[in-house]
């Protein structure tokens, strides 16, 4: 795996998009950017098991502001880590995959209805950014609160009047911006919201890649880069744990959905009884999808606790081990274990989980089934894991920008 595994974008671009990237102008409220939850500090996420999004305050330790706005919620689901995700090998975004490379979709790029693509995309990262600004709980904010959320939520998304327009001519009026996509389009055409997708996704493709670890050095004959107990790890994970049989490949991901019972905590996706989340059947209807997850990648998988789609576990010790016995694990969770971020507008809650017989529904579904391991090849596999770090991948390529040329304050680190 090398950079040619990654297109190349004009390093305007890339700044463009780093800027766009950290600006609080992209949400309804101003108050929130997609570094908010994707930072390069925070192994490109945000260290909390679920999301705090549009209200909430900071960086690491992401807590709720004190509004009571019914977008003042938690993200259904955990932020994931984005190294690498511009690789030419990732065809599928989000937990369930409902942003994806699909011949027969708008623009070649399947995206969640209503919200079909107006102008090609330079990449699935630049489709897949024109989704968290829509999302109320994420960065556009409750209706009545501003122009954004307004139109998301009368349904206006595309078109001239629509969120993504508004968006767009937000911008396009900031003059340091407007002369900088003159610069890079050779056009003074207004900006359309592809412009903005598309800086973001070259952004991210150089910013967040980790293509050499100690496996990659390993891996290119350099026999002395991992340790023994990484070295019998590595052959557990590709051997007797089955483990490569879903996280296969370069990237440690067969980009396949898989019921492996990861507890559900939190509010869930709405879908069913309280708290539910079917995963992969909620896009595509079919029954054996229920309660499937992508398999995510895992390089750079240490750096970016807490694991699984609800960041139900805090270690990866934890999240190895309910790989081994997952009806177990799940059936026996603990919600006080995984440290939600209280939600001060409502008064602290507990992460809640949904029903037994929910559970139960989860657990029927569970497809993993690793031999048992001994504690001393479970510690092998975790330190075959850390081999997946690329050092030099640590905060990002370029980190954070000083300001944005909003003007707007760009969130910093809380202690
Ligand atoms: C409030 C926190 C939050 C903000 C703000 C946010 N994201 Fe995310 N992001 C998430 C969560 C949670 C998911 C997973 C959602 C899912 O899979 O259903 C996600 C998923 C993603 C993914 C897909 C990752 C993968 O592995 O498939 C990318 C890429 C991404 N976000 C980029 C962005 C960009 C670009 C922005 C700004 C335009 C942004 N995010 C703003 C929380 C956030
Ligand atoms: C049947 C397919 C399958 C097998 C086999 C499998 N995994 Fe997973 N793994 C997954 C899926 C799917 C997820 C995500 C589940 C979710 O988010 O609900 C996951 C999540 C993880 C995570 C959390 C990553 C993150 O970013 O949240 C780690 C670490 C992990 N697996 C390691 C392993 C190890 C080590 C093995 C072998 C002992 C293994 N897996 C075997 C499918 C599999």
């Amino acid at each position: 795996m090398t950079h040619s595994d990654f297109p190349t974008f004009p390093e305007d671009q890339v700044l463009l998009g780093r800027d766009l990237f950290f600006d609080p102008l992209l949400s309804g409220n101003r108050n929130i950017s997609c570094a908010s939850c994707h930072h390069g500090v925070l192994g490109s996420a945000d260290a909390v098991p679920l999301s705090v999004g549009e209200g909430g305050k900071g960086l690491g330790k992401r807590r709720h502001g004190t509004g009571t706005a019914p977008a003042h919620q938690h993200v259904p689901r955990n932020a994931p880590a984005i190294f690498n995700l511009g690789a030419s090998a990732f065809t599928t975004l989000f937990h369930d995959g409902r942003v994806a490379q699909n011949a027969d979709a708008p623009f070649g790029i399947q995206m969640p209805e209503g919200n079909a693509l107006e102008r090609e995309a330079n990449s699935l990262l630049a489709a897949q950014a024109l989704l968290p600004i829509l999302s109320p709980e994420e960065m556009a904010g409750t209706e009545g609160e501003n122009d954004i959320a307004d139109a998301v939520s009368a349904g206006h998304i595309r078109g001239p009047n629509g969120a993504w327009a508004k968006l767009a001519a937000r911008v396009e009026a900031v003059p340091a911006y407007r002369a900088r996509f003159t610069a890079l389009n050779r056009s003074e055409a207004p900006l359309h919201i592809s412009d903005i997708g598309n800086a973001i996704g070259a952004f991210l493709s150089d910013e967040f890649r980790a293509i050499n670890s100690p496996f990659d050095a390993y891996l290119r004959g350099d026999t002395t880069a991992l340790t023994s107990a990484q070295q019998r790890g590595m052959a557990l994970f590709y051997g007797k744990a089955t483990c490569s049989s879903c996280h296969a490949g370069a990237f440690q991901t067969d980009h396949s959905f898989h019921a492996i019972g990861i507890p559900q905590i939190g509010p869930g996706k709405g879908h069913g009884s309280a708290g539910a989340d079917h995963g992969r059947s909620a896009i595509t209807g079919i029954a054996k999808d229920k309660y499937c997850f992508r398999t995510p990648s895992l390089r750079n998988v240490a750096l970016t606790a807490p694991y699984g789609h609800s960041g139900a576990y805090a270690s990866l010790h934890a999240v190895v081990r309910h790989h081994l016995a997952p009806h177990e694990s799940l059936m026996s969770f603990d919600p006080s274990k995984a440290p939600v971020p209280a939600l001060t507008g409502y008064g602290t809650v507990t992460p809640h989980m949904p029903d037994t017989e929910e559970l139960e529904r989860i657990a029927a579904a569970i497809t993993l089934d690793i031999p048992p391991l001994t504690e001393a090849e479970v510690n092998d596999i975790i330190s075959f894991l850390h081999a997946l770090t690329d050092p030099s991948s640590i905060g990002g390529k370029l980190g954070a920008p000083a300001s944005v040329p909003s003007g707007l304050k760009v969130d910093s680190l809380l202690d």
